[in-house]
């Protein structure tokens, strides 16, 4: 049988991996999926370079929409990135009967109800396991291998610059705009690094495993979301102290209410640094690896791990989709697995959580004057709130004082708590009146924990 054709659209650092796993490994992919695979077509803006890399038998254009126009061309894969013309190609190429891998969670955790819509009418696949945590096979594990659970809670590192950024935090002991810098200097955060750092790239991701495993619709819109950028080295100092790594967190879970605690159903969706115990595996994935852990109710815990960037890390998971849609693309459309687990008429209309509504436990650090009642009045303040502690961590005052005393100020020390469970809203109040203490000298810091147990 003659190769399935591929056009891509886009020949960057992952264009150029996905080329060139394929060519290198093609005679082993043709065995798996039956027939070769062969990229045809590249569209990219700068086509000397594009043809430098692909060679003189690849056809090479400027127009993408040259691509979607020629009729040999089965499979289109979209590396371009963004909601713009990403988009446009994307819907023209489903209405011109492709299937599209892609590799865009910005474009599908926003626009995917629209874009799934429009590939299940037209009886095509939009196949994108490269869009969440690069080279580990997790949409896989959870559309498929997974499929016999009810699962009940998602939490993953699924962004490798904040990762590595976090990671040098701890083993230096540096702050994040120290180690934001350096991480710039060595290639592992982005000139302009904001989607990374402030938690947007995890939500993106964290809202495609949501849909999947609850069979909800895509709700990027309505995923809380927290970066990294108010984390300071002291944190993690005192982290590590009371047996917690911190981490960045995209998690996702089902919750079951209980009118006895006045809570709903419903699903949460957040990201956010969060304290982890540092005997947990996903405690320990440093640098800019990824890991996934997936709770389900018959299968118990699981973890995947890997490279969730990368030219080949990333290739991997664009071919493997190109393999599925090989293998499926001639069957019966109501045949394929659907693009978000679910059939399209079992979705389910949980809501997601607000914020406010979520029940998580708490590490609190107050910096306050080192006076007389100080302690009892904060945790009065939580006993109030109907917030139990589980740990009290006073830092040595005289460590504070020292260069406080030359300053003239009033000695100070930073008193840190560990909370149980409660629920956000109540949590904020309390905040709200600890903050008011004329003996809280700064700030709060709040970062939410989770026991992953
Ligand atoms: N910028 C992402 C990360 C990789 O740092 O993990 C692509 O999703």
């Amino acid at each position: 049988m003659k190769p399935i054709q591929v056009g891509l659209l886009g020949i960057g650092v992952v264009g150029s991996g996905t080329f060139n796993v394929l060519a290198r490994n093609q005679e082993e992919i043709k065995r798996r999926a039956g027939r070769g695979i062969e990229i045809t077509m590249v569209a990219d803006l700068n086509v000397a370079r594009a043809q430098e890399l692909v060679g003189p038998g690849v056809t090479v254009v400027s127009d993408a929409r040259a691509v979607l126009a020629n009729p040999d061309i089965d499979i289109v894969i979209e590396l371009i990135g963004g909601y713009g013309i990403a988009k446009t190609l994307v819907l023209e190429a489903i209405a011109a009967g492709k299937h599209v891998v892609t590799a865009n969670k910005a474009l599908l955790a926003v626009h995917g109800t629209e874009i799934f819509a429009a590939a299940s009418a037209k009886g095509v696949m939009v196949a994108f396991e490269a869009a969440v945590a690069g080279g580990i096979p997790i949409i896989k594990a959870l559309r498929e291998g997974l499929t016999a659970n009810r699962i009940q809670w998602i939490a993953g590192i699924i962004n490798g610059t904040t990762n590595f950024i976090l990671s040098e935090m701890r083993d230096k002991g540096l702050d994040f705009a120290v180690v934001l810098k350096e991480a710039q200097r060595l290639g592992y955060a982005e000139a302009d690094p904001t989607f990374d750092i402030e938690g947007v790239d995890a939500a993106h991701k964290a809202t495609l495993m949501s849909a999947i495993a609850f069979g909800v619709p895509v709700q990027f819109d309505k995923a809380y979301i927290e970066g990294i950028t108010k984390l300071g080295a002291a944190d993690i100092k005192y982290a590590e102290q009371l047996g917690y790594r911190i981490k960045l967190l995209g998690i996702t879970k089902r919750r079951q209410g209980d009118a006895t605690k006045g809570t709903t159903d419903g699903i949460e969706l957040r990201v956010h640094p969060c304290l982890i115990p540092a005997k947990r595996l996903i405690a320990n994935v440093e640098g800019a690896m990824n890991a996934v852990v997936v709770q389900g109710d018959a299968v118990g815990t699981t973890l995947y791990y890997g490279k969730g960037a990368g030219s080949e890390p990333t290739a991997s998971a664009v071919i493997a989709d190109l393999v599925d849609i090989t293998r499926l693309h001639t069957a019966d459309a109501a045949h394929r697995v659907p693009h978000l687990a679910f059939q399209p008429d079992a979705m389910s209309n949980l809501p997601v959580l607000p914020m406010s509504e979520v029940v998580t436990s708490y590490y609190l650090r107050l910096r306050v004057a080192d006076e007389t009642g100080v302690l009892a009045k904060v945790t009065g303040i939580l006993a109030e709130a109907g917030i139990s502690i589980d740990a009290v961590l006073q830092r040595e005052a005289d460590e504070v004082v020292k260069d406080i005393a030359a300053s003239g100020q009033v000695p100070q020390t930073d008193v840190i708590i560990l909370t149980h469970d409660c629920v956000e809203a109540r949590m904020n109040a309390a905040i709200a009146l600890m903050q008011a203490l004329p003996s809280v000298l700064e700030p709060i810091t709040r970062i939410r924990k989770e026991e992953l147990a």
